[in-house]
């Protein structure tokens, strides 16, 4: 884990997240929006916004193979590590969830955070 990450939490329990039917969650940190993804058991944290154009990421959905598809044009990024694997070069602001007994945590880089935002 690089320096300069803490985690923060954003909820006591997964079930808690507000979870859309497209597996997607928008949860707030510190007053902005970010998207969880959950596939195969596992959570992803990933930027609310595409970035191509902007698109809004929880209105799309995640794929057989574990990518975020985003509804404007139908760029593909991978959960994991934000690839974007349908090949137009563009990468996805991702960060680590850890599910911990007292709750759902997600790990932002304090430096780079607010950028994605700008
Ligand atoms: S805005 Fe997401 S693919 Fe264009």
């Amino acid at each position: 884990m690089p320096k300069g990450v803490s985690f923060h939490k954003l909820a006591d329990h997964p079930n808690e997240l507000n979870w859309a039917e497209n597996g997607i969650a928008v949860a707030e940190l510190k007053g902005k929006k970010i998207c969880i993804g959950r596939f195969k058991d596992q959570f992803f944290a990933f930027a609310f916004k595409c970035p191509h154009a902007g698109g809004i990421l929880a209105d799309g959905y995640i794929d057989a193979l574990g990518n975020v598809v985003c509804p404007l044009h139908r760029y593909k990024y991978s959960l994991e590590n934000g690839r974007n694997t349908s090949g137009e070069g563009y990468y996805l602001k991702h960060w680590p969830v850890e599910l911990r007994e007292e709750g759902v945590f997600v790990g932002m880089d304090e430096g780079g955070f607010w950028n994605i935002f700008s």
